[in-house]
């Protein structure tokens, strides 16, 4: 039966590997063994998918993008040319006697992409990390602690800069979030409040809300 996808005479698809319906696996490509991609997908030249990776259904993965064992995208996600997903936080080719790490010498640390986020071009996803639903990681960031819903990150280290709608456009404060009162110690800090904090997108009128304890983390200064 002739699959109900595309692969790319070049590309190297393991027979273990699932690929949904209507996927689009292109030059160069490879899609190692217990790799799962849902239906729909986008894998442009020279994707790397390493063994049991999870992949949801339309992802877009850009040229040259690598993902390694332990990394889960949820659906819609995105990614950018070039950026890399990471499994070992402590990587060593060989052990303290200098013989090769095995297989099983070392541990992976699990790597989720929530549905819609997308990662920029040339970034780097340090494992054991979260990248919330819609977050948006800049061009060229390293990140090395969660991403919240929503949390538009960039640099390096990557930090968190603000919050961007679905649609993509930045979102700004609807209605101004609370101040902490001069006198701190018989104040309540927005860290403290369970609340949250309205944000609007100017573009497409989506209002979304961010928890006041998640909008407290955002860096004023670079
Ligand atoms: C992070 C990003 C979404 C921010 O876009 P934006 O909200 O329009 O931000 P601005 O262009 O207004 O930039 C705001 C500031 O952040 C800086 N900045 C923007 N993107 C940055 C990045 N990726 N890394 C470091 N700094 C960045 C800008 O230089 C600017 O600094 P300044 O105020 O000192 O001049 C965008 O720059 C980006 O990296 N998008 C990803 C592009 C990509 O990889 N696409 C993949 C498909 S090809």
């Amino acid at each position: 039966m002739t699959p109900s996808y595309f692969v790319h005479d070049t590309a190297s698809i393991a027979p273990e590997a699932v690929i949904g319906e209507r996927t689009q696996i292109w030059q160069h490509c490879q899609v190692r063994e217990g790799a799962v991609i849902g239906e729909e997908c986008i894998l442009g030249k020279g994707v790397y998918i390493d063994a049991r990776v999870q992949i949801g259904s339309r992802v877009k993965i850009q040229n040259y993008v690598s993902v390694y064992e332990g990394v889960t995208m949820e659906d819609g996600v995105f990614c950018g040319p070039h950026c890399v997903f990471t499994n070992d936080i402590q990587p060593r080719a060989i052990n303290p006697d200098g013989s090769l790490k095995r297989a099983d010498d070392w541990t992976i640390a699990p790597t989720l992409v929530r549905r819609g986020a997308a990662i920029g071009a040339n970034a780097t996803v340090v494992c054991g990390v979260t990248v919330g639903r819609w977050a948006m990681v800049g061009a060229g960031a390293v990140v090395t602690r969660d991403v919240p819903d929503y949390g538009l990150v960039y640099g390096n280290p990557a930090r968190l800069y603000g919050f961007v709608c679905p649609c993509g456009a930045r979102l700004s404060p609807f209605i101004p979030a609370p101040q902490p009162l001069p006198d701190a110690q018989d104040s309540a800090t927005m860290e403290d409040e369970d609340g949250d904090q309205e944000m609007a997108c100017l573009r497409c009128q989506r209002i979304i809300s961010i928890p006041y304890r998640v909008y407290a983390k955002i860096v004023t200064q670079r």
